[in-house]
């Protein structure tokens, strides 16, 4: 009897697939990463047949580490980095060039030419997003416009784009034998192409992006049969039922189905989204409106969603540019060496400012230097980064549900790689003001796929009982003193806004 489900994890840094068992418990996890490629300032690559490689061989170990076959598996989830932008050919498989990623700033001509007609809310009413680099669609209008070729094939019908869901999805179903072209609504409600309330590519903001809508792959719902699993020996047959951008995945993960429920994830960058149920609310506070889930038929459920770009990948960036630590697990210890950052604040603006500010005229920061600090200090800087930026985005959801007459979160449910980090979870609930709480299981993204595709094939009944399986496994509390955290955090607005208006 198939008793597990097995989740594709597709993230920014590395790809990972995790087999679950009935109560949500992670059996075993395989995981690769993948290069960085970085040849030149603001932009950021993946090789797209890398990562598919990638998935093949995580496949295989996490099934070899649980001991498990194909039998045994009763559905396949995915999860992804979202807006990274893979185009490809149909007949051959090939991608046309490098996948751009979510990070990457290189489309910020495209914004602007956009944007001179309308500003960059032009088409927010309607698809939820500004216009900004992070989005695929500017992506793919610079694949159109830049390589070679790729504007005629396109037309001809040759190219199809995707999101790294609808790449694995695609070679996964079997690729130029018949590969199935399909996103989720929640990978597509990032692309600046979808309308919100009809969940359907908008051909007019095609035509103003150049876009061939026979690229683009259909949209579906997060939970239901897509296809099965034909290229892969290890799972042939097995069906693909879930699909989730990686953050609303793990707000699914953390079971946040309803209105009002939230969760913020540390991962690469920071992701804070917040349930809005049936309900399309628009922030006066610079959080995007996004879709949060859609089980087959059933309702979609929207979500407000504050997006930092640059945390984890912050850490990353000691260890691999400065040099100042040689593991990520580094950074605790380090940064517990100081009792404080010693005045030293970092503002890791690298791709811009994303949530609250959307300025991508900014460009990271270091200040408050002088000659007395250390690579201690910078440590702790970073961790104090993600922390701040957290509440600048918590401040604007809250703001948001003000202006609704709602209630303030009163606690952040916390998931992601930098959650086993102490220091910086005490630190976060310090400088938000409430508490902050994991679950037990905090692989909450890998987890909402495989929820996604076990409801799709009646592996699990109902959201009721994926509820049942949340369990509090960790919980930190506010200790800062109100007028010191108060202080603190005057003195992080002025280093972001040291950051701002740095591009001539
Ligand atoms: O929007 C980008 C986000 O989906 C990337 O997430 O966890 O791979 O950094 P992560």
């Amino acid at each position: 009897m198939a008793d597990h489900v097995i989740a594709i994890d597709q993230g920014t840094t590395s790809t990972r697939a995790i087999v679950f068992d009935r109560t949500g418990t992670p059996v075993a996890i395989g995981q690769r990463e993948h290069e960085q490629i970085m040849p030149q300032a603001g932009w950021v690559e993946h090789d797209a047949l890398e990562i598919w490689r990638n998935v093949q061989e995580v496949i295989g170990i996490a099934l070899g580490r649980a001991d498990l076959t194909r039998h045994d598996i009763a559905a396949i989830g995915i999860t992804n980095q979202r807006e990274t932008t893979v185009v490809w050919n149909r007949r051959t498989g090939q991608p046309v060039c490098r996948a751009i990623v979510w990070q990457d700033t290189r489309t910020q001509a495209i914004v602007d030419r956009l944007a001179a007609d309308g500003g960059i809310d032009r088409f927010a009413g309607v698809v939820g997003l500004p216009l900004a680099t992070y989005f695929s669609g500017t992506k793919l209008a610079w694949i159109l416009e830049n390589v070679d070729g790729a504007r005629d094939a396109a037309e001809a019908g040759d190219l199809l784009f995707g999101t790294t869901d609808c790449w694995v999805l695609w070679n996964l179903t079997g690729g130029v034998d018949g590969g199935v072209h399909v996103t989720d609504v929640t990978n597509a409600s990032r692309t600046l192409f979808m309308d919100l309330r009809t969940l359907e590519w908008r051909d007019d903001i095609l035509e103003v992006f150049g876009v061939p809508r026979s690229m683009l792959p259909e949209i579906r719902s997060s939970s239901e049969v897509y296809g099965f699993a034909e290229s892969s020996s290890l799972l042939r047959e097995t069906p693909i039922a879930g699909i989730l951008g990686d953050q609303q995945a793990a707000t699914f993960g953390q079971a946040a189905f309803h209105a009002g429920e939230s969760k913020n994830t540390y991962g690469t960058g920071c992701f804070l989204i917040c349930n809005t149920g049936r309900e399309i609310v628009h922030s006066g506070n610079g959080l995007l409106t996004t879709v949060g889930y859609q089980l087959g038929s059933g309702p979609v459920h929207y979500a407000l969603e504050g997006s930092i770009a640059v945390t984890g990948s912050l850490v990353q960036w000691l260890r691999d540019q400065l040099g100042i630590i040689d593991s990520a697990a580094e950074i605790e210890p380090l940064a517990t060496s100081v009792p404080d950052s010693g005045g030293v604040h970092i503002v890791p603006a690298f791709s811009g400012l994303f949530a609250p500010y959307w300025r991508p005229d900014a460009r990271g920061a270091i200040v408050g230097l002088t000659r007395y600090a250390n690579r201690a200090h910078l440590a702790r800087a970073v961790l104090e980064a993600v922390a701040f930026q957290t509440r600048d985005v918590l401040d604007a959801v809250n703001a948001d549900i003000a202006a609704s007459g709602g209630v303030p979160l009163s606690e952040l449910r916390v998931d992601g790689g930098m959650v086993g980090n102490e220091t910086l979870m005490q630190f976060q609930a310090d400088v938000l003001g409430v508490p902050v709480v994991r679950p037990e299981v905090a692989e909450t993204t890998a987890l909402g796929a495989a929820y996604a595709a076990g409801l799709a094939v009646g592996f699990w009944d109902g959201l009721e009982a994926l509820t049942a399986n949340w369990r509090e496994g960790r919980r930190w509390e506010p200790r800062l003193d109100v007028s010191e955290r108060e202080r603190r955090l005057r003195v992080w607005r002025k280093a972001v806004e040291k950051s701002m208006d740095w591009i001539d």
